[in-house]
């Protein structure tokens, strides 16, 4: 489903992500984890093209994206062509990044409606059952400012998977909201996760890492350090790094 090879991306002098190789089945739950500063964001940011990158591809169902080869020579593919790739992958960002100014069901159905040239009726439908979907069914007109952050979390969640994506990404979905409103945004991923949904999330959420992902990929100044099953990196990680990384964020959970 999604093939990262040989990607490197450099701010300047600055190498942020060194020969990341990471291959993602249709269905797969990968979660990334790593300290601040890593290159989890600007990894998740390079899947969909929102960044450029000075070496490597990633394909999207066998498809390039961002870039293309004319005559042996990598060159930035046409925005159309960017654009329809981009439409196979849903994004998630920790600050919602909702459109303040429009109703909860106006969030929803403007890109299938601008992108897609779908109908309003068929659109407002779409965001009713998605609204429904993540437990919100009631708050079709009200303004997002109303809502509270989880709430708004999840209206971005169905937002996203208005467009029909293929693929979602998730940046620290839940390091805004307050711990009590976690667990439903968690909910709601969870749920996606179970009905097949290829994933790819960044989050510092390890039990519910370890309960939802078929692969944990820990990420370390631009490098992948290791990847494995939840089991293998948790229990057993390889590096002295991992496991001094884990248990960092595992004892931290354990005294907040
Ligand atoms: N727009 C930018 N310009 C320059 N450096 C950046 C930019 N965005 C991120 N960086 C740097 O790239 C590195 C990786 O950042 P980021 O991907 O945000 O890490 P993470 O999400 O793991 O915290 C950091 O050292 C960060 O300071
Ligand atoms: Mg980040």
């Amino acid at each position: 489903m999604i093939d990262i090879v040989e990607l490197n991306k450099y701010y300047g002098d600055h190498h942020v992500l060194k020969n990341i190789n990471l291959h993602i089945d249709p269905g797969e739950v990968v979660v990334i984890i790593g300290p601040s500063g890593s290159g989890k964001s600007t990894l998740l940011r390079c899947i969909n093209y929102l960044e450029e990158y000075q070496h490597g591809y990633v394909t999207i169902g066998g498809e390039n994206i961002g870039r293309q080869e004319i005559g042996g020579k990598s060159v930035p593919m046409p925005e159309k062509k960017l654009n329809k790739m981009r439409q196979k992958v849903g994004m998630v960002f920790q600050s919602f990044n909702l459109f303040y100014n429009k109703t909860v069901c106006q969030n929803i159905t403007m890109a299938p409606m601008d992108l897609k040239s779908m109908k309003k009726s068929e659109a407002k439908e779409k965001s009713l059952s998605l609204l429904e979907m993540v437990g919100l069914k009631d708050k079709c007109d009200v303004m997002p400012a109303r809502l509270s952050g989880g709430q708004k979390q999840r209206v971005a969640i169905a937002r996203a998977l208005a467009m029909d994506p293929e693929i979602m990404l998730f940046d620290e979905p839940t390091s805004a909201l307050d711990p009590e409103m976690v667990g439903e945004v968690l909910k709601v991923m969870k749920d996606l996760a179970n009905s097949g949904m290829t994933m790819v999330i960044v989050t510092h959420e390890m039990n519910f890492a370890r309960t939802i992902a078929d692969k944990i990929v820990v990420l370390e100044d631009g490098s992948i350090i290791e990847s494995g099953s939840p089991e293998q990196v948790f229990e057993h990680p390889q590096t002295e790094r991992t496991r001094a990384f884990v248990n960092t964020v595992f004892n931290r959970d354990k005294i907040a």
